[in-house]
């Protein structure tokens, strides 16, 4: 197992390895002694496959469980399933000193961690990921939201989980498009500053998942402890953001967002080139790492409705775009760019 420690205004540490679920109840009990509430959310695919293992460790280790599970997908992300969240915890009786236990991908712990952020004004929050995405990602950082109608992650807050427990065990249920979506993430983490970790994944890591998950985490791990609230070095994180959420925007979400970072990625490449600061090996090692792991590199978008998209993010500032052009092999580096700029980046990237 790996342990990877985040200081941020929380310490608490990344558990990786093989085996862990059926331990997190003796875990969460080194951190919140039993007995206590514990709310477990999950949504519904990922609780007939792990729910179970979930509960009997905790209720082994003196917990009393309730359980909140949704429908799985993006779409149950919004503050309906947010008020219903925060009315079964009430109805569960959680008091300050309960735990809320997010037992999912992205939506479970973006949702569950603005869920505890917020109901009596903060209750501890343990993270157990179960795609690759949320594992390097999502959470880790103390980034938590719900999606408004207007956009996705609109309404949030930081606050950092109490630990974060990742068994790779689980990703072997993962679908492949699920775990490449994941690799995009991972993928990304290479090009912003981690050359080893490119070099890493020139041998497929699908067997022996632990080491690069950890690295990335670590890697993640570097950023949040710099710029925990998201203003400076933390947003090269975003690298393949501003187009990827672009296109999943202009896709209907049909595109998922590993996928959309990818395609973002090799925009931000190519543009970098058109720039002058990056040499054309960068995009070619980028789209040859992309297509390995059965990533798509080729936006289907037009710069024009790519520029559009990205104006109406949240990542704007002002009259401009903070952009995440890699600059060489495993460095990257944030630039303003006006948005009057964005549709000739884009088309500069290789967007139609
Ligand atoms: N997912 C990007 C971040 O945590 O800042």
């Amino acid at each position: 197992m790996e342990t990877i420690t985040v200081k941020a205004s929380k310490t608490y540490n990344v558990e990786v390895g093989s085996g862990l679920l059926t331990t997190v109840g003796a875990r969460l009990a080194l951190l919140c002694p039993a007995p206590r509430r514990v709310m477990l959310v999950s949504d519904d695919t990922v609780f007939a496959l792990w729910g179970e293992m979930a509960v009997t460790s905790l209720e082994a280790a003196g917990y009393t469980v309730t359980t909140f599970v949704f429908p799985h997908g993006e779409a149950s992300k919004n503050t309906a399933t947010l008020l219903n969240l925060w009315n079964a915890m009430a109805t569960a009786k959680l008091s300050r000193s309960d735990v809320a236990v997010a037992l999912g991908g992205g939506v479970v712990g973006d949702l569950t961690g603005f869920a505890a952020a917020t109901y009596l004004r903060g209750i501890a929050c343990y993270q157990i990921p179960t795609t690759l995405l949320a594992m390097v990602d999502s959470s880790v950082g103390g980034k938590t939201a719900v999606d408004l109608p207007a956009g996705k992650n609109l309404c949030g807050a930081f606050s950092q989980p109490i630990g974060v427990l990742c068994d790779a065990d689980v990703l072997q249920t993962l679908p492949a498009d699920i775990f490449a979506e994941g690799c995009a993430e991972v993928i990304k983490y290479g090009y912003i500053g981690d050359k080893q970790l490119l070099a890493m994944l020139e041998t497929p890591f699908q067997n022996d998942p632990v080491p690069v998950i950890a690295r990335c985490i670590a890697d993640k791990r570097d950023v949040v402890e710099m710029d925990e609230h998201d203003n400076g070095p933390r947003q090269l994180l975003n690298l393949g953001h501003t187009g990827g959420h672009a296109a999943e925007k202009l896709s209907d979400f049909s595109i998922s967002h590993g996928a959309a970072v990818a395609m973002g990625m090799v925009m931000a490449a190519k543009a970098a080139v058109a720039r002058g600061i990056c040499k054309p090996d960068v995009p070619l090692h980028m789209e040859n790492m992309l297509r390995r792991y059965g990533l798509e590199t080729e936006c289907p978008f037009a710069a024009s409705a790519l520029a559009e998209a990205a104006l109406s993010d949240k990542k704007r500032r002002g009259g401009e775009v903070t952009f995440v052009f890699p600059v060489q092999l495993g460095k990257s580096e944030l630039y303003p760019v006006p948005a009057a700029e964005l549709a000739a980046l884009f088309s500069a990237g290789g967007a139609k």
